[in-house]
């Protein structure tokens, strides 16, 4: 472009919109300010930068996480749940959950298709089901595609549903120790890949080789976390606590790595807003008129990911008689604020001002520490490949995209079924017509698969 034509082109945007902000400029339907907000929604960036994973974009490193994301021996004892409810094992059994066996390949968009999977439920497989791990959880496993896409606008990374943690590799670190997710524990973590992925550690993290120490059993227990085998973690010299603490957080970093190749784009929603006019159909097109119009989603799904990664509350009732593992006590974002900020607790040394941090001076979480949060907050979803990943809400409460719109139209569940302030919804009025017109704009979010290099399970026998 010759440096005078963007000025044109803002000339003659300039022109037709003092005619009036009404007319429609794009397609016959969008006009300047409506398609100025749809241009927001795509196309998806370059990965966002985590300063605080220096091991981020290393091959090495997404490889070992990939390899330990199918590695089902880092989990510790099943708790509870039946083989017909889909648990992979009896009670007291170790090694059988893999973050695979949530977060599945099977179902292309890596989120949970066994749980419950047989229930006896009329509505089909999985309904309204919570995640099955070494217990059941309160919440659904979540597609985990697109999901390092999350960014808040002050430059925060938010994971989870309540913002659990500050960085996707703090996250991924946390899942072994779940006792309801994988039920294990740093030490069995440490011990697993020095016996089982000893040089491929070593080529992901040459700074911090593995020390042959981990081989002695006396000196590092089997098993053990501040918080399970307490006291075979409590046993350990602090020199040993801080370099089994450097293998868990790097485990994490290798996790991330890994997490940063399952992307997904080029949906028929962004070959629209690219130019294809014929990519979307044209209750699609009034759908995303709705979305970013009349029904108001944009302010809270913004940006390509279509989630502000930010913190809301809807007024969603969680209903045990749907999902019954789910929690309605549940808080949300306010529970993890001493999770995150205190650098007393476990979590607090691996959060992205922690320790184990390779930017311990970001300011990215903003205010966070200082901020009182409230209860009923929890953090908008990402929409994309939304229309092949139910059930929805955090605990599966809706089975299909028909009953999310619903919710919406009827502006929430009312107050006193949800822990919370005032809801930041109203009633929408949507006619039968515009409910399903949004319904087809959330099915045109799909984007292409994952290539398949990524979904091979690659762990050592
Ligand atoms: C027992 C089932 C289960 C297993 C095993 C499991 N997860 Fe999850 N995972 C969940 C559930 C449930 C959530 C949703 C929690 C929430 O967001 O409220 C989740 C959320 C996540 C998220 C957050 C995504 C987001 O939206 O920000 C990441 C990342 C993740 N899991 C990665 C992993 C990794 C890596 C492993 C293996 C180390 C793993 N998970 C193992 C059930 C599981
Ligand atoms: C005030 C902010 C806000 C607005 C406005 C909003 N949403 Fe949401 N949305 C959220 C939050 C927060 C969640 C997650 C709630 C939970 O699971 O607890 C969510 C979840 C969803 C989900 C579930 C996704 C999944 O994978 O589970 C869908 C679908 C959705 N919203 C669609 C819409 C549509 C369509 C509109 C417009 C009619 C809309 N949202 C308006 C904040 C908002």
């Amino acid at each position: 472009m010759n440096k005078l034509a963007p000025a044109l082109l803002l000339l003659a945007f300039l022109a037709s919109h003092a005619q009036t902000t009404r007319t429609l400029q794009v397609d016959n339907l969008f006009s300047a300010p409506e398609w100025a907000t749809i241009s927001t929604l795509s196309p998806l960036p370059p990965l966002p930068v985590d300063a605080t994973n220096k091991y981020r974009d290393s091959p090495a490193a997404a490889l070992l996480g990939q390899k330990l994301f199918f590695d089902p021996r880092l989990s510790g004892p099943i708790q509870a749940g039946t083989p017909k409810e889909g648990q992979l094992g009896a009670v007291g059994e170790a090694g059988k959950i893999a973050c695979r066996n949530c977060h599945m390949p099977e179902s292309k968009w890596l989120f949970d298709t066994r749980s419950n999977a047989q229930s006896s439920n009329p509505g089909g497989a999985i309904p309204n089901a919570t995640a099955l791990g070494s217990q059941w959880m309160t919440r659904n496993a979540s597609s985990l595609v697109n999901t390092v896409f999350y960014l808040n606008r002050s430059g925060a990374h938010w994971r989870e549903n309540d913002g659990y943690s500050d960085s996707e590799w703090f996250d991924a670190q946390s899942e072994p120790e779940g006792p309801p997710v994988q039920n294990g524990s740093r030490l069995q973590l440490a011990h697993v890949i020095f016996e089982h992925y000893r040089a491929d550690y070593n080529r992901a993290f040459p700074e911090w080789p593995l020390n042959s120490a981990l081989a002695d059993y006396k000196r590092f227990p089997a098993t053990g976390s501040p918080y399970t085998d307490k006291a075979n973690w409590d046993g350990l010299s602090a020199a040993d606590k801080e370099m089994v603490n450097r293998v868990l957080a790097n485990y994490g970093k290798a996790i991330e790595a890994y997490l940063r190749k399952l992307v997904s784009r080029n949906a028929p929603f962004d070959r629209y807003v690219a130019g294809r006019r014929d990519a979307i159909s044209a209750d699609a097109k009034q759908g995303l008129k709705l979305f970013v119009g009349k029904a108001g989603c944009v302010r809270c799904h913004s940006g390509p990911n279509f989630s502000d990664d930010d913190f809301h509350v809807i007024g969603l009732k969680i209903d045990t008689g749907r999902s019954p593992h789910a929690d309605p006590a549940e808080p949300g974002r306010s529970a993890n604020q001493a999770l995150i900020c205190d650098p007393a607790t476990a979590g607090g040394d691996f959060s992205v001002n922690g320790h184990f941090s390779d930017d311990p001076a970001t300011k990215r979480n903003g205010d966070f520490c200082t901020q009182k949060i409230a209860a009923g907050l929890w953090r908008t979803k990402g929409l994309r490949q939304v229309a092949e990943t139910a059930p929805y809400f955090r605990s599966g409460q809706a089975a299909t995209l028909e009953d999310v719109i619903e919710f919406y139209d009827r502006g929430g569940d009312s107050e006193g079924t949800f822990q919370g302030g005032p809801k930041e919804i109203q009633p929408l009025h949507l006619s039968a017509q515009e409910k399903q017109q949004l319904k087809e704009f959330l099915k045109t979010l799909t984007g292409d698969p994952v290539p398949a290099q990524y979904l091979r399970d690659l762990h050592s026998r």
